[in-house]
């Protein structure tokens, strides 16, 4: 999935700064990432620790983490439940009535065609559910693998926050569901949707790796469509892009951002803490420098990144931008 802040092509130099610091057989250590998202590094992570802690707010991010962490045995029959939601009949339901043209909005967040596709399959995942059909990871695979592939159908410039006005190349295929995968690896690792300042006081590990928001952009405004997706719930969607009441973070507030990130460094119970951030977010990097340095030995990793961001005014071109990304480090000591 193609996600606001995601570190699937900084996984190397991630995993590369962790094992030169941690300096030890991964395999004996719990690893959480507390502000998960896709999961793209627990992800990497999966195959070489003890255990793996993930953790986002948002719900449709949970839904992606119990497949990808929490499944760790092989599920039956997947391939046949597979074929049975790609070949049934297109249905007339939320998503089609609110988020399509057809449905009698002006919103075109996908094809009527996929919008159908998606409420088809979606009731039926949850029918399977509620007649006891499937057990819960069946359950949680089928819903991640619908997220995936109505995520590659979207009609929108990157993020759910407006929609196109025409259908874009992208957009226009028939939804294919498709598996998505998850390494089999029959240990137990934990998965919570809660805000991080609270998990935090309630979990212990050894290696804390901090992703959070660096900019004032909500996840729950510019995914609110994965989330209407993955919980199924009837609401009244507001405004020109059906909005439903969202996740406020205090990550994404420049008053609030200092205050939590501090409570949340003091509150850990970790010895190796490790936070992503960028030169441009609402924390300065003296800053985070300051917060931490209060709490043990502290160093920085630096790498010059190229993202790609949406243009601000039409939110159409995408411009290669160069960004230093950093890693914070803390070895804790009180
Ligand atoms: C930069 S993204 C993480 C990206 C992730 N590392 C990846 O590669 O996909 C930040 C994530 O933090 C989550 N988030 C924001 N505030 C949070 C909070 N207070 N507690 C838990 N999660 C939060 C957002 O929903 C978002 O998924």
């Amino acid at each position: 999935m193609n996600y606001i802040g995601s570190k699937q092509r900084l996984t190397s130099f991630i995993k590369e700064t962790i094992y030169e610091v941690v300096n030890d057989d991964l395999s004996k250590l719990i690893f959480c990432d507390i502000f998960a998202g896709t999961g793209s590094v627990g992800r990497n992570f999966k195959a070489e620790v003890k255990q793996l802690i993930a953790n986002d707010m948002e719900y449709y991010s949970y839904t992606l983490l119990r497949n990808y962490i929490t499944n760790s045995k092989v599920l039956k029959d997947t391939d046949a439940l597979i074929e049975m939601l790609n070949t049934l009949e297109p249905q007339k339901g939320f998503i089609y009535t609110n988020y399509c043209r057809g449905g009698g909005t002006d919103r075109q967040y996908f094809t009527d065609e996929n919008g159908q596709r998606i409420d088809a399959i979606r009731s039926e995942i949850e029918t399977w559910k509620k007649a006891q059909k499937i057990d819960e990871a069946t359950y949680y695979f089928l819903l991640a693998s619908l997220l995936e592939s109505a995520d590659k159908v979207a009609n929108t410039a990157s993020v759910y926050g407006a929609y196109l006005k025409h259908i874009k190349k992208s957009a226009a295929p028939k939804l294919l569901l498709k598996p998505a995968q998850f390494l089999v690896d029959n240990k137990t690792h934990l998965v919570y949707n809660e805000d991080a300042n609270v998990l935090i006081k309630k979990i212990k590990g050894d290696v804390l790796y901090l992703d959070p928001p660096y900019n004032a952009r909500q996840y729950g405004a510019n995914y609110h469509i994965l989330n209407t997706i993955a919980k199924y719930d009837e609401f009244e969607p507001k405004g020109k892009t059906g909005l439903r009441d969202y996740n406020k973070s205090n990550y994404c507030s420049k008053p609030k951002v200092k205050a939590s990130f501090e409570a949340l460094i003091r509150d850990a119970q970790f010895k190796y803490i490790f936070l992503s951030y960028n030169n441009e977010g609402l924390m300065q990097v003296d800053e985070v420098k300051e917060i931490m340095e209060k709490y043990g030995a502290y160093s920085l990793k630096a790498i010059d990144y190229r993202r790609f961001k949406a243009d601000k005014t039409a939110n159409r071109n995408h411009k290669a931008t160069k960004t230093e990304e950093y890693l914070h480090v803390l070895i804790k000591t009180i």
